[in-house]
């Protein structure tokens, strides 16, 4: 029999549900559910290694990072014209709406794509016109930005760099990436540089899977405005002491976290344990396909297996808006429309 979720915390969840919230950590490519995967391959003939919707489920058993990578970058494999970057865009913008996220920061990875001989501009028009429509149609506002993959060179990232030269005005940052482990900050502090001359913000996934110390690159070499992840700063006190004064934004993923076995239980999840130590949480849903999840689900989790209040998810919805890349204005009327649902 199904575990009933106490009724506290399905108020909480629903209380959750009805926040307004920013999204900061979502992978365009790994909102890529099952069902459109075949019918994109199928659309645009490519062959995939599986038979059916159940066998790709079947496969999304990893546990490490790397072991996710290779079927994320087998995934995308389907993608191939602008019309299937707006149909995956759009199915992921559908969906955070349906959780009350007002606003999404949106990563694409264009060397996916640009390494297989899909233009930097199939990619990126078909994700853009999604996101223009979305703002048309529901008023949801959204941001673009441009990740490396930190598993290839600094070189390739000066190409992409500059093949994004025409898009610079509709890509609000460059992020950073793929496997961390063996690929550290330092290794773009070049290619970040550049893109800050740009005019670009600059954010990274660091201490993911790597120590402490990538973090302390990522804000010291890379200049980042903002933490990916960053879960494994907590092992060094002077480290979360830092983030805490500089009130730097991390965009945690909870069911990215137990599904990659970050921890084995949600119940020993740090997202509260965050919060408590001034550090700016915000909850995400990374690659809401792959890790069993969107938005609210994440949420739901968390309240499950943790000890959050209402005060802990208005917090989380106020971080996420004071942590996005939106303009003083929006973020105020953003805050104000969180302390109306929750009046
Ligand atoms: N690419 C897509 N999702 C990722 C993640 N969580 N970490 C590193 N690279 C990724
Ligand atoms: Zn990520």
């Amino acid at each position: 029999m199904k575990a009933q979720v106490p009724i506290d915390k399905s108020r909480l969840i629903e209380f959750a549900r009805r926040l307004p919230k920013a999204e900061l950590h979502i992978h365009i490519e790994g909102s890529l559910e099952p069902e459109l995967m075949f019918a994109l391959a199928e659309r645009n003939r490519v062959a995939i290694p599986f038979r059916s919707v159940e066998d790709v489920r079947a496969a999304y058993a990893f546990s490490n990072l790397e072991d996710f990578l290779d079927i994320y970058y087998q995934g995308m494999s389907v993608l191939r014209t602008e019309e299937d970057f707006f149909d995956l865009t759009m199915a992921y913008l559908n969906r955070a709406r349906a959780d009350n996220v007002r606003h999404a920061e949106i990563f694409f990875d264009p060397q996916g794509h640009t390494g297989r001989g899909v233009p930097f501009g199939v990619a990126i028009s078909g994700i853009l016109t999604a996101l223009q429509l979305s703002r048309a149609q529901f008023g949801m506002t959204s941001r673009l930005i441009m990740c490396f993959l930190r598993h290839l060179s600094e070189e390739d990232a000066f190409a992409t760099l500059k093949e994004a030269e025409p898009w610079l005005d509709r890509l609000v940052a460059v992020g950073l990436d793929s496997s961390e482990v063996g690929h550290p900050p330092a290794k773009f502090a070049r290619v970040f540089r550049a893109a800050r001359e740009r005019g670009l913000k600059l954010v990274a996934h660091a201490g993911e899977e790597g120590p402490p110390e990538y973090v302390r690159e990522a804000l010291d070499l890379l200049a980042i405005d903002r933490l990916d992840h960053g879960n494994r700063s907590l092992e060094d006190v002077a480290l979360v002491a830092r983030l805490a004064e500089a009130q730097m934004t991390l965009t945690v993923c909870p069911l990215y976290n137990l599904k990659l076995r970050v921890v084995n239980d949600m119940r020993a999840h740090p997202l509260k344990r965050m919060l408590d130590l001034g550090l700016r949480a915000t909850v995400n849903s990374d690659d809401p396909a792959y890790f069993g999840g969107y938005m609210l689900a994440n949420f739901k989790a968390a309240i499950e297996a943790l000890d959050l209040d209402a005060g802990d998810l208005r917090a989380l919805a106020r971080n996420s808006f004071l942590g996005s890349f939106l303009s003083e204005g929006e973020k105020r009327a953003q805050v104000a429309a969180i302390e109306q649902a929750a009046a």
